[in-house]
């Protein structure tokens, strides 16, 4: 079942996504800032994050919020599935439950940034599979020869 994140969670979620293989250490301390940042204040700015929990254990978790100053744009700014788990679908069912939750709240676009890097291949490859278009690739974003891929999807017609 998918279920809010509780701040219980965190350890669980940072493990995970260490487990990926996919972030790296800087990332991971500021994924445990954002967690904290979301059980104390950002709840209360429209933030919004959910973990795929299946008997106690989470298999995966997203984490969306409203992007300042747009029209109704949002960002996913985590996504991650065990990495005993991927493949199976549950990733695709994390984000279908994003934008059903977005568009529940009057979204209209949903963006998303990862690497250019070969490494995030599959990621990219996830991303077109659902739905999504890639709008724009800017060179050298997180360091030289590391650049930002930017998708979206509209969520109305
Ligand atoms: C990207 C991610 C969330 C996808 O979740 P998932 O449950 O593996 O995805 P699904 O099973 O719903 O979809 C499978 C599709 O995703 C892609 N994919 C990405 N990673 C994959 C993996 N490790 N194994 C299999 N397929 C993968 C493939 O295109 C696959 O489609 P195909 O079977 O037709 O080839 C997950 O693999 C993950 O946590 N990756 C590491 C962290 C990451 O990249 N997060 C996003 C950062 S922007």
């Amino acid at each position: 079942m998918i279920r809010p994140v509780t701040d219980a969670d965190t350890d669980a979620l940072v493990l995970l996504t260490a487990g990926t293989g996919f972030f790296k250490p800087l990332e991971l301390v500021a994924l445990r800032e954002v967690l904290d940042d979301f059980h104390s204040t950002n709840h209360e700015e429209g933030h919004r994050a959910f973990a795929w929990d299946e008997n106690g254990c989470i298999l995966g978790y997203v984490y969306h919020a409203p992007t300042p100053m747009t029209d109704r744009s949002w960002h996913l700014y985590w996504i991650a599935v065990d990495a005993s788990q991927q493949g199976r679908g549950l990733g695709g069912k994390l984000l279908a439950f994003v934008e059903q939750d977005i568009r529940e709240l009057g979204g209209r676009l949903l963006i998303i940034e990862t690497s250019t890097t070969e490494h995030y291949e599959p990621t990219r490859k996830f991303y077109l599979k659902y739905g999504y278009t890639l709008a724009a690739a800017v060179p050298d974003f997180y360091a030289d020869g590391d650049g930002m891929a930017v998708f979206t999807k509209r969520l109305i017609g």
